[in-house]
């Protein structure tokens, strides 16, 4: 498969992959989304002579600045808003159990389907410009990609609760003080830290390695939650709000809810 959306540099071992839509924020479309799926399925899944993946955002702006909202509103014609979700779902999930470790770059924006997207990577190293979110109440929606239930995991039900009923945006540093990050520096160094924490990883034992992610995986592997979120996105694509938030991002505008 030949990618539009994603480069893929090898050096040293180590697979550079940056998401390349810097114009709309490396925002995930349908095709990016596609090409993601390949890279972790088709792609590389059978390839063992690399120590692992770091993948970023092209662009000193943004990581990723969330699903496209303007293929959003295409959703709402279709109503298929609970199949969105488990699509991305089991994007994500591909990444999460991938046979090397995968470290988000986090370069700027992790909003929404971004931030969900660092987070399913098994480590994040972040930028100092960088910085975090699930801002999807503010187009009336909520997380999809399973931002209901790995942000629980990585900084508490009560943090987590927070950011997803409020919206609101951390930087960096908040994040690496919830635990959301492992490391933030400034951008050549943090480069330098994801190299070198796959050069450590890639000095082990690989299938040490495999199996350490499985197993870390296996505490949290009750899908039940992912089924409540996909369900839950699905019932809220079906309302005006939705429509109405999705608009008024396009129209850059206030969104008016009418909890319809
Ligand atoms: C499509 C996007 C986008 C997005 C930014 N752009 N984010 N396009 N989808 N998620 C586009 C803008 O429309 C604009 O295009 C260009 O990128 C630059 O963005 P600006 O808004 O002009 O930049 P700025 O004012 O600096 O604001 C940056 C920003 C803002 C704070 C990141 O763009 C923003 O709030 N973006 C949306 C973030 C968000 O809500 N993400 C969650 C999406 S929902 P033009 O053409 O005008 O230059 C989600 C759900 C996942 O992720 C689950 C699904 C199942």
């Amino acid at each position: 498969m030949t990618y539009e959306n994603l480069l893929v540099e090898v050096k040293d071992r180590i697979i550079f992959l940056t998401i390349n839509r810097p114009k709309a924020l490396n925002a995930l479309n349908v095709q990016t989304l596609t090409e993601i799926r390949h890279f972790f399925s088709a792609g590389y899944q059978d390839h063992d002579d690399f120590h692992g993946v770091i993948l970023t955002g092209a662009g000193d702006r943004a990581f990723v600045a969330g699903a496209d909202i303007k293929e959003f509103l295409a959703v709402a014609e279709d109503g298929n808003g609970e199949t969105m979700a488990q699509r991305g779902h089991e994007i994500f999930f591909l990444i999460e159990r991938f046979h090397r470790p995968v470290i988000a770059l986090v370069n700027g924006f992790a909003l929404g389907g971004g931030c969900e997207l660092a987070m399913a990577c098994h480590l994040r190293v972040a930028t100092e410009n960088a910085s975090f979110g699930q801002p999807e109440v503010n187009l009336g929606i909520i997380p999809g990609y399973g931002g209901t239930q790995r942000l629980n995991q990585y900084i508490g039900k009560g943090k987590a609760t927070e950011l997803i009923l409020t919206g609101d945006r951390i930087d960096a540093q908040e994040a690496h003080r919830l635990g959301l990050v492992n490391y933030v520096l400034p951008q050549e160094e943090a480069r330098e830290k994801a190299v070198e924490l796959l050069r450590v990883i890639g000095s082990k034992g690989p299938i040490a390695i495999q199996q350490s992610i499985r197993a870390i995986n296996a505490y949290y592997d009750g899908k039940e939650g992912y089924a409540a979120e996909a369900a839950a996105f699905g019932a809220v694509t079906k309302t005006e709000d939705f429509r109405e938030g999705a608009s008024a991002f396009v129209e850059k505008r206030i969104a008016n809810f009418r909890g319809k």
